[in-house]
């Protein structure tokens, strides 16, 4: 039975019930392929079946602004989601973190453990790894202690270590298996503060964004971004406290770590 299938309490009203939302999404990353995507079907602009009245978008070019190598800049941003919460009376009930980094300026996923570099793996443990982590200590404590709540942070399937078959990619897998790995250690805390609250690292497949871009082999399904972020949100929609702690892909499978 996946994720989506396996549910008892939503987090937003199901479509045409005209029930108003019961809680604030927030997602960070949001220019992002994914991220923009997640934002458009959360406010309904992308027709998606889950329309949430508030929905607070942050990213480096926001205001507030977040920058991973500027703590206080998402002790600020945090600062503004709980206004902006208080203000509009409702409960931040959904985080998905949509930030993430493969190749840029700062390098390229390594081939071989000859290609391994400081400067690059230290950039993507600090997009991939430090922030989420950062974003975890001071969004985490926003959502309420009781009912349902859910926190969901994009990984990827090459960050399973027992998946590993093909090598390469040293810095991106090794990061987003340290970042699985804050995921489950953060879900444990957060069950013991609010038994309903989930916490899970999701795989969103190969999607159409300029981080898959440069390595989209022909033949490998490549989904456009709004498809996989509708996926995503049906997954989150109905996933259930028993699965914390786990990545999921966007069919609410388990993957392994
Ligand atoms: N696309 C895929 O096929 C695929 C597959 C598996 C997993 N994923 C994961 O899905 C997530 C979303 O990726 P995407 O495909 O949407 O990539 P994308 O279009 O390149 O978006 C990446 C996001 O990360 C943010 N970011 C990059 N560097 C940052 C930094 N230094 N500080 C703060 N934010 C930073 C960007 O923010 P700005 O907009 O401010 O630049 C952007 O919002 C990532 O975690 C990625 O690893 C993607």
């Amino acid at each position: 039975m996946t994720a989506a299938e396996n549910h008892d309490s939503t987090l937003f009203p199901a479509a045409g019930t005209g029930e108003s939302s019961i809680g604030a999404a927030l997602v960070i990353g949001a220019a992002g392929g994914l991220g923009a995507a997640l934002v458009a079907n959360l406010s309904g602009t992308a027709g998606g079946p889950q329309p949430c009245p508030a929905v607070l978008a942050l990213s480096r070019s926001s205001l507030p602004a977040i920058d991973y190598g500027d703590e206080a800049s998402l002790k600020m941003a945090a600062d503004w989601v709980a206004a902006q919460c208080a203000l509009q009376q409702v409960e931040l009930r959904l985080l998905v973190v949509a930030s993430g980094f493969l190749h840029g300026p700062q390098g390229q996923p390594e081939r071989s453990f000859s290609q391994l570099d400081a400067g690059y793996l230290a950039h993507v443990f600090q997009v991939n790894t430090i922030g989420p982590a950062l974003v975890m200590k001071h969004f985490l404590p926003l959502l309420p202690k009781q009912g349902r709540c859910v926190a969901a942070f994009l990984s990827a399937k090459v960050g399973s270590i027992s998946d590993n078959a093909l090598g390469g990619w040293y810095g991106y897998r090794a990061s987003k298996a340290a970042l699985n790995q804050l995921v489950k250690t953060a879900s444990i805390e957060m069950t013991r503060r609010n038994r309903q609250s989930v916490c899970v690292a999701l795989h969103p497949g190969t999607v159409d964004t300029a981080l898959s871009q440069p390595f989209a082999k022909t033949g490998l399904k490549v989904r456009p971004a709004e498809e996989a972020a509708g996926d995503l949100l049906s997954v989150l929609n109905g996933v259930t406290p028993a699965e914390t702690g786990n990545m999921l892909d966007y069919q609410g499978l388990m993957l392994p770590f």
